[in-house]
């Protein structure tokens, strides 16, 4: 394993060794990789990661796609020259072309305004960059990486995402796991992320106690890693050079209560929305779904749940996800969810579930 790799994402799950190996394979090919994964995954790291681990000499040029406006966005990214605009007082590089001989990491590119995709695709085809107001081809040489935790198959079928632009930017396609997925890691992201913001802020380091962890372990932790440096960064503040046992970790670092009932089904559905993720690696061992342990513990966070209508929106969310990736044939989609094809139309009668381009034929023998 390249050691760079491993000197950015901490963590030593299985399913992080698969990412890990997944970034060691990708990293010195021209292969242009689309970053999947929640909030707070680390997916910026993984870019990182994937850049360090390239051997390419130029920069990593990052532009979060979501941040900038999209008026903005455009000479932002491709440049422009003196007097193209007011206020364009002088010519200025843009984002790709100084990203040339790296990597060029287009976070949240799942917002990226459709005007603005049709230019990116351009410059990918042709590999050269006009700026805002000038005439030349500028030609560009660098890796594409780009980001998001939207479902970009969703955002394609709404239309509100080129076809063809996904096309060209999820060739090889890496799914960030979320840290639930990867609890077993927690001890050690913890122990790495307290002593970086030690070294960084100063201040005296907490120690937790072995009980504490398995309480930061237990979490479900929607917010994924950032969540947990937001509660060691607090654990810094309040309890400076202390032991902190786990009834601290319960009472004062970990966000107790949802403060209503949309907030924690937000919560909830954050935690399974990748279960209609984007088709990955095909033969991926694990499932991305959340484990039925996680919710052991659901009691000491929140006041309650509406059980019956969580678990009928993951039915549906794994319904609609095996009927697309079957391509609506209803017998297969049956093979993916384990029922009986009769239990399945049956299912997709109660729960108003109609097959992907179809009007309503899950009565013939097509499927
Ligand atoms: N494996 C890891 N080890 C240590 N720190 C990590 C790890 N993964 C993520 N982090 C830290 O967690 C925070 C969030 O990571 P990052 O910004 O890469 O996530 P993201 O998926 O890009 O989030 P968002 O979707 O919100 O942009 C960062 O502070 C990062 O350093
Ligand atoms: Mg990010």
């Amino acid at each position: 394993m390249d050691s760079a790799i491993d000197d950015i994402i901490v963590g030593q799950s299985a399913a992080v060794k698969e990412m890990k190996k997944l970034i060691e394979v990708v990293a010195s090919s021209p292969t242009s990789v689309l970053v999947l994964g929640e909030t707070g995954s680390g997916k910026e790291l993984v870019a990182q990661a994937i850049h360090a681990a390239s051997g390419r000499s130029g920069r990593l040029i990052s532009v979060n796609c979501a941040a900038i406006p999209g008026e903005l966005l455009e000479s932002e990214l491709f440049g422009h020259e003196k007097g193209s605009f007011t206020g364009a007082d002088k010519a200025r590089e843009g984002r790709v072309e100084l990203a040339h001989g790296g990597t060029l990491f287009l976070d949240e590119i799942g917002d990226m305004p459709l005007a603005l995709q049709s230019k990116l695709l351009r410059v990918l085809e042709s590999r050269t960059v006009q700026r805002v107001g000038g005439n030349t081809e500028i030609d560009v040489d660098f890796r594409l990486v780009c980001a998001t935790h939207q479902n970009m198959q969703a955002r394609v079928d709404e239309g509100s995402f080129r076809a063809d632009l996904f096309y060209r930017i999820n060739v090889f396609p890496i799914q960030v796991p979320t840290l639930a997925e990867r609890h077993v890691d927690v001890p050690l992201i913890t122990n790495t992320i307290l002593a970086q913001l030690t070294a960084v802020g100063g201040g005296d380091r907490p120690s937790l106690e072995e009980s504490a962890m398995t309480e930061l372990s237990r979490y479900p932790w929607p917010g994924n890693v950032r969540e947990l440096r937001n509660v060691l960064e607090r654990a810094m503040v309040m309890f400076p050079g202390q032991a902190i046992t786990s009834t601290h970790v319960r009472e004062n670092l970990l966000r107790m209560k949802a403060p209503n009932h949309d907030e924690e089904m937000d919560a909830l559905w954050e935690a399974s929305q990748d279960l209609s993720g984007v088709d990955l690696i095909a033969d991926k061992a694990e499932a991305p779904l959340p484990h039925p342990s996680h919710y052991a513990d659901w009691f000491s966070y929140f006041d309650g749940i509406d059980m019956r209508r969580h678990l009928r929106d993951i039915e549906v969310v794994l319904i609609e996800a095996a009927l697309a990736h079957s391509n609506g044939m209803v017998s297969q989609a049956a093979e993916l969810l384990k029922l009986r094809r009769t239990t399945l139309i049956e299912k997709m009668k109660k729960l108003m579930i109609e097959r992907p381009g179809s009007n309503d034929d899950t009565n013939t023998a097509s499927g």
